[in-house]
């Protein structure tokens, strides 16, 4: 599928039939996402945080802090294993780079997020400058990674996992995200 940052995919959880296409609609989603928090950081230096930049930000900072984590988690159960196990130095290293980052994504966000929590929630206290970097370096690796990920990780890992699997796949991660709920 074509990355495109102009329209959102609609997403049900509830009904994966394979894993690999809840984890290609949540990069569309992520894309999208990104696309949203860029125009944020614009808005905000133009028109501070009025009621569209909180609703704006309160979207940014649930998908974020919810959906871009299970994704993470489904990446780590379910895709990379198989590949450091593949015993191809191309492949253990690309997903070790992804590991790392998902970790620095993680730091990132944990920087980035009070800020933005602090714009949803209408108050005036939020670093803009911080914003301003902390989201450029974020965006550019969110695109990186997923750059990545699907031009060697994801096609390799779907070569390797049955169909069953990515059924089994696709039904843990629903099952994990209705527990959570
Ligand atoms: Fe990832
Ligand atoms: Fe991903």
């Amino acid at each position: 599928m074509k990355s495109t940052a102009d329209e959102p995919v609609p997403f049900d959880p509830a009904t994966p039939d394979d894993g690999f296409d809840v984890l290609d609609v949540c990069h569309r989603q992520t894309i999208f996402t990104l696309g949203k928090l860029a125009a944020l950081v614009s808005a905000l230096k133009s028109r501070g945080p009025d009621a569209e930049a909180r609703a704006l930000a309160a979207d940014i900072v649930r998908f974020f802090s919810t959906t871009s984590r299970d994704h993470h988690e489904d990446e780590e159960r379910h895709v990379f294993p198989k590949l450091l196990a593949s015993g191809k130095p191309e492949l253990v290293q690309a997903v070790q780079t992804l590991q790392q980052d998902h970790g620095w994504l993680e730091e990132d966000w944990l920087e980035l997020s009070p800020h933005l929590e602090a714009v949803a929630a209408g108050q005036s206290w939020y670093d803009h400058d911080l914003l301003r970097e902390g989201v450029d370096v974020f965006i550019a690796l969110s695109h990186e990674h997923i750059a990545l990920e699907e031009s060697l990780i994801y096609p390799e890992a779907r070569m390797r996992l049955r169909v069953s699997e990515r059924g089994e796949m696709g039904r843990e991660m629903s099952a994990r995200r209705r527990a959570r709920e």
